[in-house]
């Protein structure tokens, strides 16, 4: 099925310069990036993207991380393109994503942040419906 998923690189992955390595790859895998955005994320926005995550103990960090600094929103289509670009991260846990995926090859040797969250340099929705709310959150 034909789909179009939020992909997000993350103020990290925009700091260390990785988004044309990232956009390489998401098109080698012949999905396409069909419109970028240049952002910052407000509070407001922050919550809304990790309302699923409301009440966990990283909640509060994950929140701080992502309004840190500049992001790219994107929007990313294909056949499959929600688990396909799940695929392309690799695990949340970089450490444990696997050798190919953007998290396994890209990731920094410490991988933990100053807001005690995992810095894995990307994000893609996880579903239809996460797709959809999370891409109304950038794009009109
Ligand atoms: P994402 O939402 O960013 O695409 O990543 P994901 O689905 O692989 O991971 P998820 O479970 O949704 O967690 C969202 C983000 O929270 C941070 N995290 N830290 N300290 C921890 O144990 C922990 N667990 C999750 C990560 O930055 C993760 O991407
Ligand atoms: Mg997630």
């Amino acid at each position: 099925m034909r789909e179009k998923t939020l992909l997000l690189i993350k103020p990290d992955g925009v700091a260390r310069g990785l988004e044309n390595e990232i956009f390489k790859r998401v098109e080698a895998a012949g999905l396409m990036v069909e419109v970028k955005q240049n952002t910052t994320l407000t509070t407001a926005q922050a919550a809304e993207l990790y309302q699923p995550h409301l009440g966990k103990s990283f909640y509060a960090g994950l929140v701080k991380f992502i309004t840190s600094g500049p992001v790219i929103a994107t929007i990313v289509s294909g056949e499959n393109a929600i688990s396909r670009v799940r695929e392309l991260m690799g695990a949340t846990d970089p450490l444990k994503a696997a050798a190919g995926s953007l998290r396994g090859d890209l990731r920094e040797a410490n991988v933990i942040n100053e807001y005690g969250v995992i810095k894995n340099l990307v994000h893609g929705s996880d579903s239809p419906e996460s797709a959809a709310r999370e891409i109304a959150i950038f794009f009109k």
